[in-house]
């Protein structure tokens, strides 16, 4: 099939190059010069698990190819991808300007039947919409042709988005059309060969899916950060917990593990759209709103921690950093909880030392430029002296590390994680004052 993804971020590019690797011709446009003129040298914008490999397949067998040019991608494609950014407004719903102006340039270029489809994650009733304006531009061109909008949200994790992509759990495809519907399950049939994994539905029901997802897995992760704080002020331990209820299949395991907060492009910015759209049609959101505060206040946790053990004011103290990007196998910084830790350490007047396997260039573009932060290649070069350890990213490598190493480079063997990563008992067996999440 010929497809065009418009929108060479996260989604659009992992969305075209395994619509490649099935044997589409995809082109991928973007309005990023740079984004594109990297791509066609074989530079990726995101690192992501697997996704180096397949756009240099593709591209070099001709089957995935990039450009600027959104008319040269409309006029030869069939299927036509939306997949740009939906970030929040100033009140919290999702600005749906980049999804617009795409329609308004398919709607300029567009010659024969075309599928529009919503990847990008768009409030309830935003199909209509994209058809309204591409209705309208059409009529400013007094050409009449028949199109239809599909809603195909995307629930690929960042950190096993080419997986995810590859063999989803679920393909939701919101249509009204037969046509459009047999065209999507068949683009869709290679990815679920062992078992049918497409969920047909109304295009606003495929609109809801996405956001009551997204809300729903970050309700369970407020839900554990809520519990493990009761746990600490009554001596309980949060993961004896989470072992006890995630037994129960009704619960399971899964999201309920404690920390600092979700982050990232999705949870955040879908339960305030979720949340927006609520107030919009006068629905009291009062579980969305607990969720989202919760997780505001859970960003804090870890520093109140330190101000607990070391006071207020932290001038002339050094902490390291373990871990930077808002979860593992990323280097995705938006709202990274880190972000908020390390704001709240430089006001208090500390100095920070960080390390991440991946995040640091991204890191360094989104933090505050400050002289009291230092970047380190090395994990345990970012320890050399330092007051106290956060751990805020469960990277892999963190898991085990050398403690015996880590005690003789930090001025004070103290760790405050994050993430729940050790055993208590056996760092404090080891020589370390030791803090995690709902186990003290
Ligand atoms: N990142 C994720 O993990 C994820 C997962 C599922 C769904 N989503 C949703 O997918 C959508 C895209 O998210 P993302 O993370 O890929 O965003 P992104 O910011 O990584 O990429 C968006 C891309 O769109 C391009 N763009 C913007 N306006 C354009 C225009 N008019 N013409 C051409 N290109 C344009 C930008 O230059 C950018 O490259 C969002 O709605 C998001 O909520 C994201």
């Amino acid at each position: 099939m010929k497809i065009s993804v418009v929108g060479t971020g996260y989604v659009g590019l992992v969305t075209g190059a395994c619509l490649a690797e099935m044997g589409n011709d995809v082109i991928c446009a973007d309005n990023n010069l740079v984004k594109i003129e990297n791509l066609k040298k074989g530079i990726l914008p995101i690192w992501e698990p697997g996704l180096d490999e397949i756009v240099h397949r593709n591209y070099s067998d001709g089957r995935l190819s990039f450009t600027t040019d959104i008319g040269y991608a409309v006029l030869h494609s069939g299927i036509i991808f939306i997949a740009v950014g939906t970030p929040p407004d100033e009140d919290g719903s999702a600005d749906l300007q980049y999804v617009l102006a795409v329609a308004s340039e398919i709607a300029l270029y567009m010659n024969e039947y075309k599928i529009i489809v919503d990847k990008s994650t768009v409030p309830v009733g935003t199909a209509d919409i994209v058809a309204q304006v591409i209705n309208k531009g059409l009529a400013e061109r007094s050409f009449e042709v028949d199109f239809d909008v599909v809603s195909n949200p995307e629930f690929l994790k960042e950190g096993a988005a080419v997986e995810d992509f590859m063999k989803p759990d679920r393909v939701i495809i919101g249509t009204k059309s037969d046509k459009s519907a047999k065209v999507m399950r068949d683009l869709y049939a290679p990815f679920c060969t062992s078992s049918d994994r497409i969920i047909a539905m109304s295009i606003r029901s495929a609109e809801m899916t996405k956001y009551a997802a997204n809300a729903m897995l970050a309700t369970k992760i407020s839900f554990i950060n809520e519990i493990a704080l009761l746990c600490e002020k009554l001596g309980a331990d949060v993961s004896e917990v989470r072992n006890g209820i995630g037994s129960d299949s009704r619960i399971g395991y899964k999201f309920i593990y404690p920390g600092v907060g979700y982050g990232g492009s999705c949870f955040p910015k879908d339960v305030q759209a979720l949340i927006q759209m609520a107030h919009q049609t006068e629905v009291d959101a009062k579980v969305l709103l607990a969720v989202e505060d919760r997780n505001n206040s859970q960003k804090r946790v870890l520093f109140d921690k330190v101000v607990t053990r070391f006071g207020s004011d932290l001038s002339g103290m050094r902490f390291a950093i373990w871990g930077l990007s808002f979860k593992p196998q990323t280097d995705d910084m938006r709202e990274a909880p880190s972000r908020v830790i390390i704001n709240l350490l430089l006001c208090a007047g500390a100095e920070i030392k960080v390390y991440d396997p991946v995040a640091m260039p991204e890191a360094k573009k989104v933090l505050t430029p400050s002289s009291a932060i230092e970047f380190f290649e090395n994990q345990y070069d970012a320890l050399e002296q330092v007051d106290a350890l956060l751990l805020i990213t469960e990277w892999h490598q963190f898991r085990n590390p050398d403690f015996t190493k880590m005690k003789s480079a930090m001025k004070s063997p103290i760790i405050f994680d994050g993430r729940n990563q050790y055993q208590p008992k056996m760092l404090r067996g080891v020589g370390f004052e030791y803090f995690s999440i709902g186990r003290n």
